[in-house]
């Protein structure tokens, strides 16, 4: 069975309806069972109906208020570092699995210089982000994010920690709903065309997230040829600026009719969006590992949005 903490967040969400799909046996908490508090975890645990019973958890919960966090640096601390320590200690001890969720933000998002080669079509003199490339956050969530990361494999060397970027999915809010709701309601929306990354479907994670579970033995113990513990990248194939999402949601969502009136999309600056916290300009992570691993196709992101898209229409 896997338990699935953080359950009600927007992965959190979309894995659980996944799961519930494929019938895979699992059970989910969000808050009421609090990730800082290590007695409530272990109590969790030893409920007759879990005992001996969890072979997998998957720590969807976070704090994920970029901002805020900045004046915020206990609570977010807490969530994202001490939060994931607690699990990885209550994972070891009743011999469950872990996959840990993480973030682009523990990059500086500066890139990394390419050299001769595997650079990225769109910044030859970049390449995208390797799992073992140094990192280096330039704010509070990617510092207490990073520090979660080392805190889960110093607790249980076993774990899995898989790194994403530029979620959307249909709980929460999100840059796809923003933007929806923004083309509806104004004749024009500026968007900023000096951050790339990689838009990412939570339903093409949560995907993921179960062919990992999957190839490494579902049951719990790990069997042999599963892929390694460790750090692994997902995020949807191929990359953007926020400005091309936007015309892409733009595009796509007038066809689909989701958006029923003209509206302009212009590009701008992030010093024109003044926030608390400067964004990673490049944000690329290379999926190469994963894919490898789990012999995984990733969908391009256009497409991933088309089916979220459509999903969201027929809804
Ligand atoms: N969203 C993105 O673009 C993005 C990008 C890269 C990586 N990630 C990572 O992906 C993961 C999932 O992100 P998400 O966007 O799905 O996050 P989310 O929507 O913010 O979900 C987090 C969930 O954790 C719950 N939670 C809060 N405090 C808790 C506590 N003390 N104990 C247990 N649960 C608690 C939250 O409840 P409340 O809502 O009531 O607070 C929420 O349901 C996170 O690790 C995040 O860092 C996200």
């Amino acid at each position: 069975m896997i338990w699935l903490i953080g359950c009600k967040g927007m992965l959190g969400t979309e894995l659980s309806m996944l799961l519930e799909k494929q019938g895979v046996p699992f059970t989910g908490t969000d808050r009421e069972i609090d990730i800082t508090d290590p007695a409530a975890l272990e109590a969790y645990t030893e409920r007759p109906e879990f005992r001996g019973r969890i072979g997998w958890i998957v720590n969807c919960a976070a704090y994920t208020a970029v901002d805020k966090a900045e004046g915020d640096v206990e609570a977010c601390r807490g969530l994202n570092t001490t939060g994931p320590a607690n699990i990885a200690r209550t994972a070891r001890k009743i011999g469950a699995r872990l996959i840990h969720i993480s973030t682009d933000y523990v990059f500086d998002g500066r890139g990394i210089p390419a050299g001769f080669s595997g650079g990225d079509p769109n910044f030859p003199a970049l390449r995208p982000y390797r799992e073992d490339d140094p990192t280096d956050p330039i704010g509070v969530y990617g510092l207490t994010k990073r520090d979660g990361e080392a805190a889960v494999l110093e607790h249980n060397g076993d774990s899995y920690i898989v790194r994403t970027a530029w979620l959307y999915g249909r709980h929460g809010n999100n840059f796809v709903h923003t933007m929806l709701r923004l083309m509806n309601e104004q004749g024009s929306v500026k968007v900023v065309d000096d951050q790339r990354g990689s838009p990412t479907w939570a339903a093409d994670l949560s995907q993921a997230l179960v062919s990992l579970i999957a190839a490494s033995g579902g049951a719990g113990a790990e069997v042999p040829g599963s892929p390694a513990p460790g750090v692994y990248h997902y995020t949807g194939e191929g990359a953007v600026t926020w400005f091309g999402f936007a015309r892409e949601i733009y595009a796509q969502g007038r066809r689909l009719g989701l958006i029923t009136k003209d509206c302009e999309v212009r590009p701008c600056t992030s010093a024109e969006y003044p926030a608390r916290v400067t964004r990673p300009a490049y944000s690329v992570l290379d999926k190469g590992k994963i894919k490898t691993a789990l012999g995984l196709s990733i969908p391009p992101w256009e497409e991933s949005l088309a089916r979220y898209l459509r999903a969201r229409g027929e809804v």
